[in-house]
């Protein structure tokens, strides 16, 4: 192979009037670029009359040269004067709460207690609810009861048809036992909201049914999810604000460096937009995909700029080293990171890190709570809304936070087993077990913001311009759109950093 490197080098050289001279070794040429190598040569003999000869340490040279021109290079960050950031004046003060992320072989028994865990957990919250009476402590207890008697169940739902009477049916299963829950179309037994809603059901997710016993069905009168109580607005004594990214996709060809300078930029209090707000950004969330990784789809070398992740994370730490040091980043990888692809994610990790240093950037797991200042904030890649997306009627690309108001409404991050990777592990970490004040998300590119019951939803879309295969699925992604979250306003502001400041 290297051999043939040689004679190649030789014979692209050939033509310009170059010769290699002895010493070069083909190993040196080994798993490289040689057309770009013979280009580096000829340029640097093109004003050469006589009949050049590169030796093997010019050789050497060039292929040095060459890996410093893949190196991060410094990005041009504005910073004005005059600047006075109020955010600098404030004491950080959050806090992480994080279960630990847990291994699984994988076996059988790990498939049973992670949704044994999965509907203990959903279970308590069900219990709570007010509309949920006379609940039956197993699915199996309906045997004891006859038809007509009306009875309340839960359990996970583990299949969902649609009927040839135009009726849905699901089974749902717990631990003892399964039930055929009927919901039925038209005025007889379901409510048309039950109705209406059971369309809307996933696998795996967790429901409690109230309905009548017919034979070995149950038809269902109602059900409901674990769901949000109404939250009321949290009082914050602070007076800061939050900016939200993710899927900066760092060594796409597609990544778009220039608009995310100018987003540091302005956090540096570097141009004339809305300064104040600038000043007042204590932390940045970043919900990942900070790289666009290697070998996440097929021909993905294609698309790259950068075809070596840890080059592309260099240039990630390069980019966010330039945020003023009083901002405190938190980043969470997604499913293009070189990190376990299997959800909860770990956090990057040293090898990622590199040589890079700042006690204000954290590296936290996907998915992780953070509470800042008492905001309680949860923040997670966002890789199901692909399946709840395609699963649920009615959900789109282009509304990312209906999908994930979906996903409150389940109190769970990742309802559908199989639709992204998850690990079995006994305890199903991706319940919503605590209530956040802020759900935020990435992954589909497109921003998006909403409110379900008091909690804030959010989706910081991209940084990378619209890729081939978005065109091909007809998505509309919202690259460079920065929504950042004002604690005294309780609201949030959108920056577009995609058109010239
Ligand atoms: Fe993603």
């Amino acid at each position: 192979m290297a051999k043939n490197a040689l004679g190649e080098l030789a014979a692209k050289l050939s033509d310009r009037h170059i010769l290699i001279a002895a010493d070069l070794k083909a190993e040196v040429l080994d798993g490289l670029d040689v057309s770009v190598i013979a280009e580096r040569i000829a340029s640097r003999h093109k004003d050469s009359t006589t009949l050049g000869v590169v030796n093997s340490e010019e050789v050497v040279s060039i292929i040095k040269e060459m890996e410093l021109d893949k190196a991060p290079h410094p990005i041009e960050v504005i910073h004005k004067a005059g600047f006075r950031p109020a955010a600098a004046e404030i004491d950080a003060n959050y806090s992480i709460s994080n279960n630990e992320i847990e291994r699984s072989d994988g076996n059988v028994g790990a498939f049973v207690s992670y949704f044994r865990s999965r509907l203990d957990k959903l279970r308590k919250m069900l219990e709570y609810r007010s509309n949920v009476t006379g609940l039956l402590a197993s699915i199996d207890g309906i045997k004891s009861y006859t038809d007509g008697r009306e009875v309340t169940i839960l359990g996970i739902v583990t299949s969902i048809i649609a009927t040839k009477k135009g009726n849905i049916m699901a089974v749902i299963e717990d631990e003892t036992s399964d039930a055929k829950v009927v919901f039925v179309n038209g005025s007889f037994g379901s409510s048309k909201d039950a109705f209406d809603r059971a369309g809307t059901l996933v696998t795996d997710e967790v429901i409690a049914v109230k309905g009548k016993i017919a034979g070995e069905l149950l038809i269902a009168k109602d059900f409901v999810w674990p769901d949000v109580p109404i939250k009321q607005r949290k009082e914050v004594k602070d007076d800061f604000a939050i900016a939200f990214i993710s899927d900066l996709q760092v060594g796409s060809k597609l990544f778009l460096e220039k608009n995310f300078s100018s987003f540091i930029s302005w956090l540096n209090g570097g141009t004339d937009r809305m300064p104040e707000l600038a000043g007042k950004v204590k932390y940045v969330v970043v919900g990942g995909d900070v790289v666009d990784g290697i070998g996440v789809y097929p021909n993905q070398d294609l698309d790259l700029a950068i075809p070596d992740a840890y080059m592309q994370y260099k240039v990630f730490f390069n980019l966010i080293s330039a945020i003023p040091d009083y901002i405190h980043i938190f980043v969470i990888p997604g499913n293009h990171d070189s990190v376990q692809r299997a959800e909860p994610q770990p956090q990057l990790g040293p090898e990622l890190i590199g040589d890079f240093k700042a006690e204000n950037v954290h590296m936290l797991p996907n998915p992780s709570y953070i509470t800042l200042h008492g905001i309680d904030l949860l923040t997670y890649h966002g890789t199901s809304l692909d399946s709840v997306i395609s699963a649920i009627p009615r959900m789109s690309y282009s509304n990312p936070e209906k999908a994930m108001i979906e996903l409150l409404k389940r109190r769970h991050l990742s309802p559908i087993y199989g639709g992204n990777i998850v690990v079995p592990s006994k305890n199903d970490n991706m319940v919503i077990e605590k209530i956040p004040d802020i759900l935020h998300m990435g992954h589909v590119h497109k921003n998006g913001l909403g409110n379900y019951h008091g909690v804030k939803v959010v989706n910081s879309g991209t940084w990378q311009a619209k890729t081939e295969y978005q065109t091909i699925l007809g998505h509309m992604p919202t690259p460079c759109v920065v929504p950042i979250y004002d604690t005294k306003s309780d609201s949030f502001t959108t920056i577009d950093f995609g058109a010239a400041p």
